[in-house]
């Protein structure tokens, strides 16, 4: 009998175990109503009175050790999270492998894509650091122009001008000068801008460019291109194009959606109006094309450009866009499901 409760005593010692389910059948096995100690203890008036004593004491220390191992499992199962930086039991198996998430960036940024990629535009991509003539010149922004000031730019070298980009408009001229009409590509990408950080702008961020180039494009395919995205994004074709300037289009506007006036939030992040803005277009402005050897007599495009973080800060309520950055793991968890 004492034998019996030392083999036990072995088993619970070395029991393993990462998951909650298989300490709880160690539990109900041992420590349960109708568990092996139970049994046990009934088997106690059969025990010879002179090793009743040692018999008595050993079956108490299995229980004791056996309720302290439950506890003791089931508290390094909780705190086996990495966020405190616990290994836990290094000898434990490796499975079940914890997968991560996606960052909310990469999640707007890929449903973006997808809404275009739907009706043929390619993706393309180009280099973060650039020179002036793709940030600037070729877009029609020539030295001395007063619009380079609306970008204030990061500068790695000034002669010749070498450049952090400022947009993703810079893909534009690379892809038009690589490719002949018909165009049709966006480009998503990381761009950088030298001002101060805040709640609502930082130094580096997400947008993505959108390009269309062929014979006979009009201003109503620009406009139809945009109900599509308004509708597969945020649900609403109800849009208002605001004439604005860019040196790059002729002409420009803002595009604004309608959000909506039902919450404080709404009344707070559509400063009252219901509308929101959401990204800047505009027909490709002939000295673009001719920069870019693309004869402006023969075609004509839309390009346009929006910012990755506004979008998703309005889609999914993010009051501060640098928690993008920070990489809290109890942030970047909520993002698990794709929109
Ligand atoms: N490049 C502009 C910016 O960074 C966004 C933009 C506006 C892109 C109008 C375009 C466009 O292609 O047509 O603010």
């Amino acid at each position: 009998m004492l034998d019996k409760v030392k083999e036990l005593s072995e088993e619970v010692r070395l029991f393993k175990s990462v998951s909650k389910d298989e300490i709880e059948s160690f539990r109900i096995k041992y420590l349960g109503t109708k568990g092996l100690l139970k049994e046990l203890f009934s088997e106690f008036k059969n025990v010879d009175p002179a090793l009743r004593k040692d018999f008595g004491q050993a079956l108490n220390s299995l229980k004791k050790a056996t309720e302290e191992k439950v506890r003791f499992l089931n508290d390094s199962l909780e705190n086996s999270d990495d966020e405190n930086g616990s290994y836990g039991d290094l000898t434990r198996p490796g499975e079940p492998i914890r997968l991560g998430s996606q960052h909310p960036i990469s999640i707007v940024k890929n449903k973006i894509i997808d809404v275009f990629n739907r009706v043929g535009f390619t993706v393309s991509e180009g280099p973060e650091i650039e020179d002036d003539w793709h940030n600037f010149t070729a877009l029609n922004l020539p030295e001395y122009h007063p619009a380079r000031d609306m970008q204030d730019t990061f500068f790695i070298d000034e002669d010749p001008d070498i450049l952090l980009r400022t947009h993703t408009s810079s893909v534009q001229v690379r892809y038009m000068e690589n490719n002949e009409p018909p165009i049709r590509t966006v480009s998503p990408g990381r761009v950088f801008r030298n001002e101060d950080i805040s709640a609502r702008a930082h130094c580096i961020f997400h947008q993505v460019e959108g390009l269309y180039i062929d014979t006979d494009v009009s201003f109503a395919d620009l406009k139809q291109t945009l109900l599509y995205f308004t509708k597969e994004m945020f649900g609403t074709s109800k849009i208002r194009l605001r004439p604005s300037y860019f040196p790059f289009t002729e002409p420009s506007a803002e595009v604004d959606i309608y959000w909506g006036l039902e919450t404080e939030t709404d009344y707070r992040i559509t400063k009252g109006t219901g509308w929101l803005e959401i990204m800047g277009c505009g027909m490709v402005d002939p000295n673009v094309l001719k920069n870019c050897n693309i004869d402006p007599s023969v075609y004509s495009g839309y390009a346009f450009g929006m910012g990755i973080e506004r979008i998703a800060m309005l889609l999914y309520q993010i009051p501060d866009i640098r928690m993008f950055y920070e990489n809290d793991i109890r942030f970047l968890k909520q993002f698990k499901s794709v929109l």
